[in-house]
């Protein structure tokens, strides 16, 4: 595996700039490239693939200062480049074929098992979702981890504008289906599109998010723009990008990996130490981008705010 390695002196930008000036500048920024100033100026400003997103001068937002983290965040430059997203190839640098991915225009799917069933366009839901920053750890299946500064809103939210019906016990997420865009959707051994699952009530925790930027910007395509989900006390596959349909329903979904070797990728996929998995050990995790090594905590430290969600729940594999 390819890792760039990145020293903890050497903070991310948007950590050494003190946070007023960033705000000024990426509004000033945000409107030169709506008014087209920037264009053909020969400035050397390189747009990046965040300033083409229409919903750039949206970030940063405001961080909820109550999720906070027991480490560094991890440099953007590392994560950017190393991401699982089968749609566009079965290995870590995907991003250059992520690119490909055409982000408007983009509606969510809320349908199933509600009172407002409804196509919603990716900007309106935008206009009206209460956006903010969290400080989340993020710990993946295959021993690494990151912490990085999502923007978005509480998934809680959605549920709410759905208005779910009583039964409606499970949301199922789907992303996108578009081989033409997504070679790795041409792999017909893959159960495509990709699909993820949730209780309402872990859906409802508070920790459960819809996460649209990253880094005080929209999120770049690799991490699954325009909008993904992020539970970050589950292993990193839970958290499935591109969302494209939302379907509240009284039956367990199956998840992609579920559905490929449920063995190893159950439902519930919390976060365990002491609960190995076949192909990684769980004990312990690498941090991206450094030299570190932590050892892995319950519900990946989220243990305070959802361990409650399971303690009635018996004779199920709630780790794997
Ligand atoms: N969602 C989709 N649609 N396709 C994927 O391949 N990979 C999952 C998850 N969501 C995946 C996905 C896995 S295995 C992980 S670890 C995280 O996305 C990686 O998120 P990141 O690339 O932002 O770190």
């Amino acid at each position: 595996m390819f890792i760039l390695k990145k020293r903890g002196w050497e903070l991310p930008e948007r950590l050494a700039t003190p946070e007023t000036h960033y705000l000024n500048r990426r509004q000033i920024l945000a409107g030169l490239a709506g008014s087209g100033v920037l264009l053909g100026t020969g400035l050397g400003i390189r747009p990046s693939f965040a300033e083409e997103d229409p919903s750039a001068g949206l970030y940063p937002v405001e961080r909820n200062a109550s999720f906070t983290l027991d480490r560094d965040l991890t440099a953007e430059e590392v994560t950017t480049k190393y991401n699982n997203f089968y749609e566009f190839g079965s290995h870590k640098q995907i991003y250059p074929a992520a690119q490909k991915l055409k982000i408007r225009p983009w509606t969510v799917t809320l349908d199933g098992m509600i009172d407002n069933p409804q196509v919603v366009d990716i900007d309106a839901l935008l206009g009206k979702m209460p956006l903010e920053e969290r400080l989340y750890r993020f710990r993946c299946v295959e021993a690494w981890s990151m912490a990085v500064p999502w923007s978005g809103f509480a998934l809680s939210e959605l549920v709410k504008l759905a208005s779910p019906q009583a039964g409606a016990n499970y949301l199922r997420f789907e992303t996108f289906l578009d081989p033409a865009v997504a070679g790795g959707q041409k792999q017909a051994w893959y159960p495509w599109p990709y699909v993820e699952g949730l209780t309402l009530e872990e859906a409802t925790n508070e920790l459960a998010f819809m996460a649209t930027g990253i880094y005080g910007k929209p999120l770049a395509k690799q991490y699954g723009a325009p909008i993904r989900l992020v539970v970050p006390w589950k292993y990193g596959f839970k958290s499935i990008k591109s969302v494209v349909r939302i379907t509240f329903t009284d039956k367990r979904p199956v998840s992609f990996w579920e559905e490929i070797q449920a063995s190893e990728y159950g439902f519930w996929a919390n976060v365990n130490p002491s609960v190995p998995h076949r192909r990684w050990p769980q004990s312990s995790e690498r941090l991206l981008g450094t030299d570190e090594r932590r050892n892995t905590l319950l519900f990946n430290g989220y243990e305070e705010q959802v361990a409650g969600i399971y303690k009635n729940i018996t004779g199920e594999r709630l780790f794997m």
